[in-house]
């Protein structure tokens, strides 16, 4: 009998990113890049950006540390050179060598996300942050839509959505666990914030769950949804009285002791 103990691989894997990745900084810049200014990240500064997708928290650390400082972006499947092409559950990091780190919504997808916690604050210099910026997509419900078959077609496509993240090891509700998670990996000044928002059509959050609809197209067909209905999906997202709960958002900064 084979079996296959291979960790399942990246959801979002195949096919072009950069539309994703241009939605999800509309989307998330606004929170991350503000707590990150809180570190007080400055001139000099050596910075790693893990899994950095299009690359906008790092290009906005490079314009904080200046050239006295450095900004380190990886991703397993870059999409510019600028990006070091890195594993993080298993290529090297410099030991105790970081002033900041950040890692937006990448631990969610590895099942390896205990020991890469683990390396990541290994490889902070005393004192260093690690800022980890995630959600927790099991809550995220509609809450106004134009009658009972588009909230139902909604409700569909999130378990859909929650279906295939599961079958590929993502850990939905990894948000609300990054702060204990940090404290046991030895970080301390822990410093959680969360919060939600109200989607509605041209929001940035609805547009990505739309362009979710085509990302994930294969999977959400092979968990039981028809291309008509990913199709009712995107144009219900455009309907003018639609408005969904944005999933749970969380950034939680970590030090290493100095
Ligand atoms: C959901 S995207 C987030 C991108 C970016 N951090 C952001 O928030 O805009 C997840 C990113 O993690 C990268 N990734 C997935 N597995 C990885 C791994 N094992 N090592 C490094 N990067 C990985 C993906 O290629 C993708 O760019």
């Amino acid at each position: 009998m084979d079996v296959n103990l291979a960790a399942p691989a990246y959801v979002f894997g195949r096919g072009d990113a950069r539309e994703q990745h241009r939605l999800l900084a509309a989307a998330h810049d606004p929170l991350t890049l503000p707590r990150l200014a809180e570190t007080g990240v400055d001139s000099g500064w050596r910075c790693l950006d893990v899994g950095t997708g299009g690359g906008t928290v790092a290009a906005w650390l490079a314009t904080q540390v200046g050239p006295a400082g450095s900004v380190l972006a990886t991703d397993l499947s870059p999409t510019s050179d600028t990006v070091l092409r890195h594993d993080i559950t298993r290529d090297p990091l410099p030991d105790g060598h970081f002033d900041l780190i950040v890692a937006r919504l990448v631990l969610r997808h590895l099942p390896e996300r205990a020991e890469v916690l683990a390396r990541l604050v290994a490889a902070l210099a005393p004192g260093g942050w690690l800022q980890i910026d995630e959600t927790d997509t099991t809550y995220q419900p509609c809450l106004d839509a134009p009658d009972r078959h588009a909230f139902a077609l909604y409700q569909r496509f999130i378990a859909a959505r929650d279906a295939v993240m599961e079958r590929a090891g993502v850990d939905a509700g990894y948000g609300r666990r990054v702060a204990r998670a940090m404290r046991s990996a030895g970080l301390v000044d822990l410093d959680p914030v969360s919060g939600v928002e109200v989607w509605g059509p041209g929001s940035p959050g609805l547009a990505l769950l739309a362009h979710t609809t085509v990302r994930l197209r294969d999977g959400l067909v092979a968990v039981g949804m028809t291309d008509r209905q990913l199709a009712e999906v995107r144009e219900l997202f455009e309907q003018p009285g639609f408005r969904a709960s944005s999933s749970v958002y969380y950034s939680v900064r970590g030090r290493r002791a100095s």
